[in-house]
């Protein structure tokens, strides 16, 4: 048995942020299922969305939120996320991290921050490091964390599942006590006690056959969170990006929202810029009406795909500006400056999630969750551009101030070791990579950007008959990431259809057919699911 102050499930910037601020006060594990870089923050392009210039305010950045969140954002998460931004961004710079800067005109070099423009902000907002944003903040925590003697990573280990006192079947309320967690390269099963878990594990576009993610995102915190009894919201609102490369060859790469903040055009296969008609904000617009714009001018003439064209901005500026797109279009044949990217929405963020307050807590005791696995009411139906990274920067901060002034005492209750099943099955590869694509396929199929009934019905059936084959192969195989990884899409894509049938309206991302408009009844209202019995 492993005992920590802290344990952190996940080493994306929601996991870095807090494993830092809370490193002074105990020992801490961060536990991560592949190499310590690799995270969906590790990809971001665009950049973190705070107030840091004069022609902007915190007013407009709140009205921004809710109006893209669709009337379901709670506004006082908005507000005290959007005005804690800046202080946590000028730490994350002490920190060493590198925003892109631009010389400030007629000032004789003097330098400030380049603001980027994304889809719904109605300022230059976007604080990013050229097109690699992500990969720099990862750079800057790593190194950071790096220097802290508090502070354990564990790579290739993979949480299997939260230790909770009502499992083991102790009376009282329910509380976290650390959790199972498998090493990927001996096979073993191990425990990790502790008083205080972090759930920072990332969101889930792996449920989805397209998706900008990468491979860790296979909502493993939210699958976790709900079998230990957490409650877990608006699971509906899946955000499918706009542009995501169409290329046989490209796996899971985004065309920054960025490039339409510089000048990016949407156009249709005869050339037309159909976002004209759809939104006064054109190629600009929110992200939901932008891939339901895609989505109906694909079907419409037919096509596999849309065009995005930067071509009339000059080269020199496309390639400074975004140079990460440029070199990775390039090498599958495609010059950005000279020809359209042909692009396709696809899966991309998670805006639903564990169910907690600003400061990370959920209804678990000594559970808390930051970052893209969290529900905090911030981005609603539907999240603005570039708040995601923001949201678990400031969350990060007050879940680490939160749990170090409630310090718990170390964890005294008898743990038992994993119990593991025996068998193992020279079939398991066929039979998991099956269901895998099974079940990935059906969502994309049947639970997309346009719903009906009938489709969500369909999966739900489906899915319902999946999640029961996993089970019982669970409980008699010996785990491997594979099949764990099986289980949590299955349970998440069960959570996601089962939210969706929930919702008798289209609001934001949740776009159905059978109820094409708002309900008012359910403008406040979240879809709230918990494990029962
Ligand atoms: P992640 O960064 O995904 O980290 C999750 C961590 O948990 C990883 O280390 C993972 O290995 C680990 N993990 C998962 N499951 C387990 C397990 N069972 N056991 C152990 N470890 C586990 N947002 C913005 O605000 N601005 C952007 O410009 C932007 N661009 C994006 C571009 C792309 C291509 C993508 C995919 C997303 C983008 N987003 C952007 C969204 C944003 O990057 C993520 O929402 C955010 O980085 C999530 O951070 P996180 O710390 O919550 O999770
Ligand atoms: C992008 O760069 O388009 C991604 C921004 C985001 O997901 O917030």
């Amino acid at each position: 048995m492993q005992p920590f102050d802290f344990l952190v499930l996940g080493s994306g910037i929601a996991g870095l942020c807090y494993a830092l601020k809370v490193a002074p006060r105990g020992r801490v594990a961060i536990v991560t299922k592949k190499d310590r870089a690799e995270s969906n923050t590790n990809y971001a392009q665009g950049g973190i969305a705070s107030v840091t210039s004069k022609e902007d305010s915190f007013e407009l950045h709140v009205r921004d939120t809710l109006e893209a969140g669709a009337g379901l954002c709670k506004e006082r998460v908005v507000r005290t996320i959007v005005e804690e931004g800046p202080a946590r961004i000028g730490e994350l710079i002490e920190l060493g991290m590198q925003f892109s800067e631009r010389e400030i005109p007629q000032s004789h070099g003097a330098r400030e921050l380049d603001l980027g423009r994304e889809g719904g902000h109605s300022k230059r907002r976007i604080l990013h490091a050229k097109d690699v944003t992500g990969r720099e903040i990862e750079r800057a925590l790593l190194q950071a964390i790096a220097g802290q003697p508090n502070i354990q990573i564990f790579e290739n280990h993979f949480a299997i599942d939260l230790i909770t006192s009502q499992k083991l079947g102790y009376v009282g309320a329910n509380r976290c006590l650390g959790a199972y967690v498998l090493d990927k390269l001996t096979g073993q099963v191990e425990t990790f006690a502790s008083p205080v878990t972090l759930l920072a594990t990332g969101g889930c576009g792996k449920v989805y056959l397209y998706t900008t993610n990468p491979d860790i995102a296979t909502g493993d915190g939210v699958a976790m969170a709900y079998r230990a009894g957490a409650a877990v919201a608006n699971m509906e609102f899946i955000q499918f990006h706009p542009t995501c490369l169409y290329h046989p060859k490209a796996k899971s790469f985004l065309i920054s929202e960025a490039v339409r903040g510089e000048g990016g055009v949407l156009k249709g296969f005869d050339g037309g810029e159909f976002m004209d008609a759809a939104h006064p904000l054109k190629s600009l617009a929110p992200r939901d009406v932008v891939a339901r714009a895609i989505d109906s001018e694909m079907k419409k003439s037919g096509a596999d795909h849309v065009w995005l064209d930067i071509t009339h901005r000059p080269a020199r500026f496309i390639i400074e500006r975004f140079p990460n797109i440029y070199q990775t279009c390039l090498r599958y044949g495609i010059d950005i400056t000279k020809e359209p990217i042909p692009v396709v929405p696809a899966a991309h963020y998670q805006c639903g999630g564990v169910m907690t307050n600003v400061d990370g807590e959920t209804e678990i005791a000594g559970l808390y969750a930051v970052g893209e696995v969290a529900c905090t009411g911030l981005h609603g139906a539907n999240r603005l551009a570039s708040n995601s990274l923001l949201e678990a920067l400031v969350c990060a901060h007050r879940a680490a101030a939160k749990a170090a002034a409630n310090l718990a005492a170390p964890v005294e209750l008898k743990i038992p070791a994993w119990q593991s099943g025996q068998a193992h099955n020279p079939d398991e590869m066929v039979v998991v990579s099956h269901n895998w694509d099974e079940i990935r396929r059906c969502m994309w199929d049947y639970v997309g950007i346009v719903r009906t009934n009938k489709r969500l019905q369909r999966a739900q059936k489906r899915i319902a008959n999946l999640l029961e084959e996993i089970h019982e192969y669970y409980w008699n195989f010996i785990v491997t990431s594979d099949l764990l990884e099986l289980r949590n899409i299955a349970t998440v894509a069960d959570l996601i259809v089962r939210s969706a049938l929930l919702r008798p309206e289209s609001r934001g991302l949740n776009y159905n057919l059978d109820y094409p408009h708002p309900n008012p009844d359910w403008a406040q209202r979240d879809t709230v699911l918990r494990r029962s019995g």
